[in-house]
């Protein structure tokens, strides 16, 4: 939270172009939709820092830099917040709004907030490493943690004893009242004694994005470190993590999210998994971008946040965290819940891929056993949406009878009409029908499912989309094989686009037809025999060995080698 609401931060960043703040300052060329520059915050001779007005914001890809009007200012200027919002707000001629008492009242609390949690957090780390907790430290130590890891996720050790934190907050002049709103402690149900709501447990603070302790998880100690208990039927919660309070809005974060953004903007991905001790596991083994819901399934507003936190550095790139699933059943259904949740806020150039790990192992055992090379392979094994919707309807069932092929049928309208996108809905309806009508003549239902790569920044995604059409219109055949991949990629220029739309139309409502009949199909809806031309042009001067129609093998891997290019 800041002094400055939000909605006049938005209205700045409106008035003033984010080009004209930086072209300002430095040498700024346009470059389409963007403009390029030589990036001001690492040495460098060929421009690889790229402003975008419509989303306001600059990336760098040369060292990660990133940010809006503001952040540009604070680096660039070397200013505080404050003084760069100042100087915006003169140069847009508005005038920076005095928070109201109530406004000031409100952030000093916050303020007051964040000090307690750092304290508290401070307190636990040091307690970890106390003489007296060894064995406690041995434990973290001995789940294969670093003790540079440790220290990087703060990981503490709550107590057993009910009065130290709160002695200590209080000797630093923080009230009950406060500890108690931010959970710290809570007043027992018989009297008025407080005492702390962590008693015992290793303890996991939980950061803002900013890096600020907002709450805390606390994990029990194996049975043989606690003491015994006199009630033996008791068996205490595995974990348990702050309530919500002012500061912590458990469906509005997910753990680890400061350190994950600055990697994503480093080009590494977002790998969501199940909770602390894998994000702390994954991140020790090298995938920096791992985050975790707080002790819920993962909630839309987590789901823009992952969105959020990946950058939009090439207008083409989709963004698709990793969601990590347990392989077995119970997996298997939290993933579908997953994909329930993400289908109705799909947009353009979003997505997600789902992974899944082998039976009764999360990523911090595979971590652990195979390494970061092992967790690597079932992130490359993932699968993309469409076919998590397609395996949620079909898997381990049977569609040899009508009625369940009409089934089917059903589920997908009834899945696809979930997608509040018209044109992405329009998409998943088509790769899924087009899907069905292969699985369901047993001639094509042995087929092989390519796994889609990874998609990756690329110059010339103009020329690539004209082959790969080129291509297909070359050889219909190949379209059955790919035509999952030939749905969900688009074209920027919206003629070849329409291109690209009246293909698959034709060849996904016509089978087998050869590339006369496609022409002819073609020709019948409007499309004009000079693009058709100019896409030869293209394949003569670029893939030559389209034409040689003994190169079968080629014309495969070229195909594939370009569809990867531009793949989502
Ligand atoms: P695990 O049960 O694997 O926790 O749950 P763990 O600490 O790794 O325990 P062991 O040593 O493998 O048995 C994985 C994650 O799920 C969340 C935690 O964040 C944990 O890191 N979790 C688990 C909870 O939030 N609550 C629970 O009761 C259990
Ligand atoms: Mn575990």
């Amino acid at each position: 939270m800041s002094l400055i609401n939000k909605s006049f931060l938005d209205e700045l960043r409106s008035r003033i172009r984010l080009s004209d703040v930086i072209g300002q300052r430095i040498a700024v060329q346009r470059a389409g939709r963007e403009f390029k520059a030589c990036c001001p915050f690492h040495n460098e001779n060929t421009p690889s820092f790229t402003i975008n007005d419509e989303k306001e914001f600059f990336h760098c890809f040369g060292c990660g830099a990133h940010g809006d009007h503001i952040g540009f200012l604070m680096r660039h200027d070397n200013v505080p917040f404050m003084e760069a919002i100042e100087t915006l707000a003169a140069q847009a001629g508005m005038q920076v709004p005095k928070p109201t008492p109530q406004e000031r009242d409100k952030y000093d609390r916050q303020d007051l907030y964040l000090k307690m949690m750092e304290e508290a957090t401070r307190f636990f780390t040091a307690q970890l490493f106390e003489p007296n907790n060894k064995d406690i430290l041995g434990y973290v130590r001995g789940r294969g943690l670093s003790d540079e890891t440790i220290a990087s996720f703060r990981i503490g050790y709550a107590p057993e004893d009910g009065q130290s934190l709160r002695n200590q907050l209080k000797s630093k002049g923080f009230s009950d009242a406060d500890m108690v709103t931010l959970c710290l402690t809570k007043q027992s149900t018989r009297g008025t004694e407080y005492y702390s709501f962590f008693r015992d447990r290793v303890m996991f603070p939980v950061l803002d994005k900013k890096g600020r302790t907002v709450a805390f998880g606390g994990r029990v100690l194996p049975d043989h470190m606690r003491p015994p208990n006199s009630n033996s039927n008791f068996t205490p919660p595995k974990y348990i993590n702050s309530s919500e309070t002012p500061l912590f809005h458990k469906g509005h974060l997910v753990y680890n999210i400061s350190n994950a953004r600055a990697a994503a903007n480093d080009g590494q991905p977002i790998i969501v998994a199940e909770g602390y001790a894998d994000v702390i596991a994954l991140s020790q083994g090298g995938f920096k971008g791992a985050v975790a819901p707080l002790g819920t399934a993962l909630t839309e507003t987590q789901i823009a946040l992952l969105w959020d936190m990946i950058p939009t550095s090439d207008l083409d790139a989709i963004k698709e965290p990793y969601l990590c699933f347990d392989g077995d059943n119970a997996g298997q259904r939290a993933a579908v819940r997953a994909m329930e949740r993400i289908l109705p806020i799909l947009r353009p150039g979003v997505s997600a891929r789902f992974v899944f790990m082998p039976t009764g192992q999360d990523p911090d055992d595979v971590i652990r056993d195979q390494g970061h090379s092992g967790m690597q392979k079932y992130l490359d094994q993932s699968i993309p949406l469409s076919e998590m919707i397609w395996r949620s309807m079909t898997n381990g069932k049977s569609f040899d009878r009508p009625e369940q092929r009409a089934a089917l049928l059903n589920a997908i309208e009834k899945t696809v009409l979930q997608i509040a996108d018209r044109n992405i809905q329009q998409s998943y309806r088509q790769i899924l029908k087009n899907r069905f009508y292969q699985n369901t003549n047993p001639k094509r239902s042995n087929k092989k499912q390519n796994a889609v790569p990874i998609s990756r920044p690329n110059a010339n995604h103009d020329l690539s989309a004209r082959l790969i059409l080129g291509m297909i219109m070359q050889y219909p055949a190949l379209y059955d094989q790919y035509e999952e991949k030939l749905a969900i990629f688009s074209c920027k220029n919206p003629a070849l686009d329409a291109l690209r739309q009246n293909v698959i139309s034709i060849l996904s409502d016509t089978r087998g037809i050869t590339h006369d009949d496609l022409l002819e199909a073609l020709k019948n809806k409007g499309i004009e025999g000079e693009q058709i031309a100019s896409l030869k042009k293209d394949m003569k001067l670029h893939a030559s060995y389209v034409f040689n129609e003994d190169a079968q093998e080629d014309i495969e891997t070229g195909l594939k080698e370009l569809l990867d290019r531009v793949a989502v």
